[in-house]
C-alpha cells in the first residue's frame, strides 16, 4: 500500500469490542470487508470494482444498522437516551447517503476518486465504532444484565 495515503487504513482493534455479540461480529466483519477493499482498490484503479465494493459494503452496512437500531428500542436506549439515539441514527443515515451517493455517480459515468471514497469509509467506520457505537454497545450490555437479573414474572 502505498505510503502517502491521506487516511490512515482501518485495522481491527480490541478497542472496538463492545461486548454486545452481534454487534461485534458485525464490525468484525464491515472492517475485514473495508481492509480488503483498501488493499484491491489501492492496487486497481476500477470503477466497476469501486462500484462492486461500495454496493456490498452499503447492503452489509443497512442490515447492521437495523441490528443497532433495533437493539436501541429494545433495551430502551431511544427512550433513555433521545438525543444521542437520533444522533447516532442521523450519522448510520448519513454514511449510507454518502455511499448512494457514489454509487449513482458511478453509474452515470461521473468521475469518482477512490482514495476520497476509502479516506471517507475508513474515518466514518473507525471513529463511529470508536465512538457512539461505544456508547450504545455499553447501554445495551448494562440493560441486558439488568434485565436477566429481574425476576421474569
Ligand atoms: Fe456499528
Ligand atoms: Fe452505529
Amino acid at each position: 500500500m502505498p505510503l502517502d495515503l491521506p487516511f490512515e487504513p482501518i485495522e481491527w482493534s480490541n478497542k472496538m469490542v463492545t461486548g454486545v455479540a452481534a454487534m461485534d461480529s458485525q464490525h468484525r466483519y464491515l472492517v475485514d470487508t473495508l481492509k480488503r477493499a483498501n488493499e484491491k482498490l489501492l492496487r486497481r484503479d476500477e470503477s466497476m470494482l469501486l462500484g462492486e465494493i461500495a454496493r456490498d459494503l452499503l447492503n452489509y452496512a443497512i442490515m447492521h444498522f437495523e441490528t443497532e437500531e433495533t437493539l436501541m428500542q429494545r433495551y430502551g436506549y431511544a427512550n433513555e437516551f433521545p438525543d444521542l439515539a437520533r444522533s447516532h441514527i442521523a450519522q448510520h443515515r448519513e454514511f449510507s447517503r454518502r455511499v448512494v451517493d457514489v454509487c449513482e455517480h458511478l453509474r452515470e459515468g461521473r468521475p469518482v476518486s477512490r482514495v476520497e471514497v476509502l479516506k471517507y469509509l475508513n474515518e466514518w467506520l473507525r471513529n463511529h465504532v470508536l465512538g457512539v457505537d461505544q456508547q450504545l454497545g455499553a447501554f445495551v450490555r448494562q440493560a441486558a444484565a439488568k434485565h436477566q437479573a429481574e425476576p421474569s414474572a
